[in-house]
């Protein structure tokens, strides 16, 4: 039996939500949880103040970019990664499946691994299941994902059974070599990753593979990659419930408020995405009542926040009318206050989504959220 790192607090008695506790090697997370993005060992624009202010227990990180830079030899020699970033709390750290394949360079699978160039000087390189485990210890992950092979929107059964086929074996050998790591002392948890694209009977395959492997946490890959709206919702429901309960299951890259609201209904605890901070670098920033660009023309003379119920320290200090300003001056600024502001909008929604899992009230939690979100703004 896999470890138990997880517990259900409560289950919603409207639709399929909970609320639960991870128990990690950098302590406690609640759950749902949504975990910013630092794939450089840095969530872009904010300092770790910032994040924990925010009150961030988890973030996420990414094996293939510290793989090539700075070097696992760097992470290693400062300690862990938490040291090199000084960072206290917990991370989860991607395999690097996901960020080759969306390379646009070279790169080859075979069983025994993935071939490919680096982006940033065409060097040669090859990931393996075990290499990319070793990596992860190497960096202390709290939360590590093993190898799999993600596969777009709209390719054939074949081709998508074949992804399939080697994300179960490299499964197999992730499995072994985070067995062996642990004996050596390394505490940190491997999740599994659901794929099989949008065939049932394969998403139904990896689950069994998945579950049968018994590892710690179980993550849903392989969904929002270019699909219909309704599609990602159809197979998020149907994978959903083919995972055990007792244990914590993750989402991977899903980040706006409709896509996590639809995740937590269907019992999902974990999610990440860039896109709260790559949209606010663009200039974009959340609202209760939807998302608007701060370079919008109205915004010249509106000295009110954001988003007048928003807490957060910009929105408290800074008015639309400047943040338009700093992002036509193109200042460094401006991306800072609209990452802060976009990555607090998303923990304040799921803290309330978390408020009323507990009072029943998921569903029509859900539905007020939503029906003002998509609102167009006044
Ligand atoms: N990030 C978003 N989707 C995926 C996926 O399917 N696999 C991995 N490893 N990372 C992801
Ligand atoms: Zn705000």
């Amino acid at each position: 039996m896999a470890e138990k790192i997880f517990s259900i607090n409560h289950s919603d008695a409207s639709c399929g939500a909970r609320t639960g506790t991870l128990v990690l090697p950098h302590g406690t997370v609640s759950t749902p949880v949504f975990m910013p993005v630092g794939t450089n060992a840095t969530v872009k624009a904010l300092t770790r103040e910032d994040l924990a202010e925010i009150g961030f227990e988890i973030i996420l990180s990414n094996t293939y970019h510290l793989y090539l830079r700075p070097g696992t030899e760097v992470i290693g020699a400062a300690g862990s990664l938490h040291r090199f970033m000084n960072w206290d709390r917990n991370i989860l750290t991607d395999s690097g499946g996901f960020q080759v394949f969306s390379l646009p360079q070279f790169r080859k699978i075979t069983d025994a691994g993935v071939r490919f160039r680096s982006h940033i000087d065409g060097s040669y390189h090859e990931l393996t299941p075990e290499k990319v485990v070793e990596i992860q210890t190497t960096l202390n992950s709290d939360i590590q994902m093993q190898l799999d092979v993600c596969s777009d929107w709209g390719i054939d059964e074949k081709s998508a059974r074949k992804a399939l086929d080697t994300t179960d074996l490299w499964l197999g050998r992730a499995k072994r070599a985070w067995d062996e790591a642990a004996e050596k002392g390394y505490r940190g948890k491997l999740f599994a990753i659901v794929q099989g694209n949008f065939y049932r009977n394969l998403r139904t395959r990896s689950a069994e593979t998945v579950i049968e492997a018994d590892t710690p946490g179980i993550a849903i890959g392989g969904l929002s990659v270019g699909e219909p709206y309704d599609v990602f919702r159809e197979y998020l429901a149907f994978t959903a419930a083919l995972l055990p309960r007792e244990k914590p299951r993750y989402v991977m890259g899903i980040g706006t408020p409709e896509y996590i609201l639809d995740a937590i209904e269907q019992g999902i605890d974990m999610f990440d995405c860039v896109f709260p901070t790559r949209t606010g670098r663009n200039g974009h920033v959340f609202t209760r009542r939807g998302t608007f660009a701060l370079k919008k023309a109205e915004n010249r003379l509106d000295f009110g926040p954001i988003d007048a119920e928003c807490q957060c320290k910009v929105c408290r200090q800074y008015s639309r009318a400047y943040l338009r300003h700093l992002f036509k001056t193109q200042e460094i600024l401006c991306s800072m206050l609209a990452s802060y502001h976009n990555l607090y909008f998303l923990h304040d929604l799921v803290l309330h989504a978390r408020n009323a899992i507990e009072q029943d009230g998921f569903a029509d939690f859900k539905k007020s959220f939503l029906s003002r979100y998509k609102e167009k703004e006044a």
